[in-house]
């Protein structure tokens, strides 16, 4: 009789098990599958399962600045991610003592109580090393150039590269748009190990002024393209491909060294935002530097992107194209996923909490960020392709940059 129950009562046991097992099972099979089959269009991609692990050294980027001390913000501005409007972020819409002063809308200077430039940008210093300065150039010219602004002043000072990062695809249709309009960046250059690209190396994709009206089968069809990639290119050290000449290297070798360098570099970064996540991006942005926004970045549905009709067809080749990029753009959302994750927790609170209670709480000023003002009617992302030179009356002439500008 005790017997029986207790084999009774095992084999219930053993069948609440499964049951239980199988209730689990079925939830994790559905979220699998969920997360799966959550993605659409040219965000699937960034949805795939792959994780990257990343140090607590990666993920913990808190760096307090002093800008009155040696700590200067280079902000390397890559086409059609946002850049030109978050540099205007940052020169007109940061929560600093001074502010920057502003002739107008791309020309500022931002300096410290002790006359120290703290910003390095376009809209702050100009076309120092060219329109569009990628990592490889700004490795070689920022300090050098700093050397002599603050010879006597400054000995040395510490550099907190930010950038913003964007979809591939997204962006790269966003780049064939804008030179559609006309785009050149004609005051760009590309310069690597002391150089400036040759025109055999970096071929012209057009003849004429400019190359308007392109179509996308012609914009796809220039090999010499700089918008394939070009996350990956401005942000690896391009030394390690022997700059623009890859003569006798290996394909795949180019590949991986260039995106392996592109990590290595980002995770290097003091900050970088995602054009998609602009609350994301503003909430690492106050936590790692511990500079505010006065009003804060809003994120914008309306791009020209988003009214083109792009076939299926133009989307696989895009993809096909840019496989660096996407493969870069992957371990940077990730990345950047996870340092949100991690600040917030050692914050105690989440993003959202942090602007719907926090942060206006901490401002004792009070928030200006229900005001949306008139400035921000403009045409999103306008650029600064004119290659005009402004500034401090240090820079010179910069020669054509091949591949994007015209004569
Ligand atoms: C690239 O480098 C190779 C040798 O390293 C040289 O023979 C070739 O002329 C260079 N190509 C260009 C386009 O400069
Ligand atoms: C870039 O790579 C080259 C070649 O590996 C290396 O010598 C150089 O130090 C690197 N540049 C920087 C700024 O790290
Ligand atoms: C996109 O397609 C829609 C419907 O087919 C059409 O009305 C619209 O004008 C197209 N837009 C562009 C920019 O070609």
């Amino acid at each position: 009789m005790n017997k029986t129950i207790k084999s009774l009562s095992s084999r219930n046991l053993n069948r609440t098990r499964f049951v239980v097992f199988s209730f689990v099972a079925t939830i994790v099979v559905f979220f699998i599958l969920f997360a799966i089959y959550s993605c659409a269009g040219t965000v699937c991609f960034q949805s795939q399962l792959v994780k990257h692990s990343f140090t607590s050294h990666d993920l913990d980027r808190v760096r307090t600045l002093n800008l009155e001390g040696n700590d200067v913000l280079v902000h390397l501005h890559i086409q059609k991610t946002g850049g030109s409007r978050f540099g205007r972020h940052l020169s007109f819409n940061l929560d600093v003592d001074p502010p920057c002063k502003c002739r107008d809308a791309k020309h500022c200077t931002c300096f410290t109580r002790k006359n120290l430039i703290w910003l390095f940008n376009h809209e702050s210093v100009g076309s120092i090393c060219g329109l569009h300065a990628d990592w490889t150039d700004l490795q070689n010219c920022v300090d050098p150039w700093f050397q002599r602004i603050d010879s006597g002043v400054r000995n040395y000072r510490r550099y907190h590269y930010i950038t913003m990062l964007r979809d591939p695809v997204e962006r790269f249709f966003s780049e064939w748009q804008h030179v559609h309009r006309g785009a050149t960046w004609a005051g760009a250059r590309l310069h690597c190990n002391g150089r400036e690209a040759t025109l055999e190396e970096v071929p012209f994709c057009f003849q004429g002024e400019d190359w308007a009206g392109v179509s996308f089968p012609e914009f796809v069809g220039c090999k010499s393209n700089l918008a394939f990639n070009r996350m990956t290119r401005m942000l690896s050290n391009l030394s390690k491909v022997n700059c623009y000449n890859r003569t006798g290297l290996d394909e795949g070798f180019v590949f991986r060294t260039m995106v392996e360098s592109a990590k290595e570099n980002l995770l290097d970064f003091a900050f970088f935002g995602i054009l998609e996540e602009q609350a994301k991006s503003q909430f690492l942005f106050e936590h790692t530097l511990g500079i505010r926004f006065i009003k804060s970045l809003d994120q914008r549905e309306d791009t020209h992107v988003a009214k083109l009709n792009m076939t299926k067809e133009m989307v696989d080749l895009v993809r096909r194209t840019n496989q660096q990029d996407i493969e870069l753009y992957r371990f940077a959302r990730e990345l950047f996923h996870q340092r949100v994750v991690d600040m917030e927790r050692r914050l105690g609170y989440t993003v959202e909490e942090y602007f719907d209670v926090y942060r206006d709480a901490q401002n004792e000023l009070g928030t200006q960020d229900e005001q949306h003002g008139e400035e921000e009617e403009e045409e999103e992302e306008e650029e600064d392709d004119s290659g005009m030179l402004h500034g401090t009356g240090d820079e010179r002439k910069l020669t054509h940059y091949p591949g994007e500008g015209g004569k």
